[in-house]
């Protein structure tokens, strides 16, 4: 444990398997919370949480579950309320992306990639929203992983900027619903991250904007004006930071941290 600013706390992080959601299990690991990760491959799951336990003596705990379905949803949040009790903070990681022009759009994706970035959500936060007033935590947590495709929308990743757009907006009215039970809500809006979701981006993408995967690569990471990814721990320690006393007085907003690609 490098600090014990989470010693008490219980965090659920979605997508917690990998990326971003894996670094921010492991910055609140790493601050001494009990850590419940989630994402539908269990056998991946259970790899992350054995390897962030032996890393930080934190006591990890892998719940596997889809969070496109809102059975599965309740009976994740039922099964971690059960063990935890009180849950202080709610980490929606969980996300995915296809790229396509509308035109060739399907329906099935539309539905499968607002499913998971902006229903499961809506339905998680309410979830776990419901859990925090019935045990009055003082300082409930939700932040959520949005994108700077959240702020203007982008060629080839239609769905996925509405997704986010919508995820911003409903940051906003959470924020506004839940502040009388002093929960706060934030999102996170991030640039390019270095993750297995950016690299399928740029293979999958990059045809679309007649570009090689490595040439749409350094085309994007060419526009940041720090010229380089994020760190998947540089997102996590800001999630990190959202989740703290410090930032009790910050809700309903969408904060950017792009490398300057995005200055707002
Ligand atoms: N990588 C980037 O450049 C970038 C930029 C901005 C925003 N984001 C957002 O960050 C979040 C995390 O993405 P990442 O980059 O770490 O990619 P990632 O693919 O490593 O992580 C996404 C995680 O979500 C999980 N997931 C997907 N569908 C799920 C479902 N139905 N139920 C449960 N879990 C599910 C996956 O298993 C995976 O662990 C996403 O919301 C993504 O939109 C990523």
């Amino acid at each position: 444990m490098k600090d014990g600013r989470f010693v008490g706390k219980n965090c659920l992080v979605t997508g917690g398997g990998s990326g971003i959601g894996y670094a921010t299990a492991q910055k609140f690991a790493e601050s001494g919370a009990r850590v419940f990760i989630v994402g539908r491959n269990g056998a991946r799951l259970a790899k992350a949480a054995e390897k962030l336990h032996s890393e930080t003596g934190a006591e990890v705990i892998a719940v596997a579950g889809d969070m496109s379905d809102e059975k599965e949803i309740e009976r994740v949040v039922a099964e971690v309320g059960r063990q935890a009790g009180a849950i202080h903070v709610l980490a929606n990681c969980a996300g995915r992306s296809v790229s396509s022009m509308l035109l060739d759009l399907s329906a099935e994706d539309w539905d499968a990639i607002l499913g998971i970035n902006l229903r499961a959500v809506f339905l998680l936060s309410r979830c776990v929203a419901k859990n925090m007033i019935a045990h009055k935590v003082p300082h409930g947590k939700i932040i959520s992983v949005s994108s700077i495709s959240s702020r203007m929308g982008e060629f080839g990743n239609g769905a996925y900027s509405v997704s986010k757009g919508a995820l911003n907006t409903l940051t906003q009215v959470m924020g506004l619903e839940f502040a009388q039970y002093g929960i706060s809500v934030t999102a996170v809006c991030p640039g390019y991250v270095d993750t297995e979701m950016l690299r399928e981006v740029f293979e999958t993408r990059g045809p679309l904007e007649g570009m090689t995967a490595q040439e749409y690569q350094d085309y994007l990471v060419g526009s940041v004006p720090m010229k380089r990814m994020a760190d998947p721990a540089e997102i996590g320690g800001f999630i990190r930071f959202l989740a703290t006393d410090e930032a009790n007085y910050i809700t309903g907003v969408a904060l950017t941290m792009a490398g300057g690609k995005m200055l707002i």
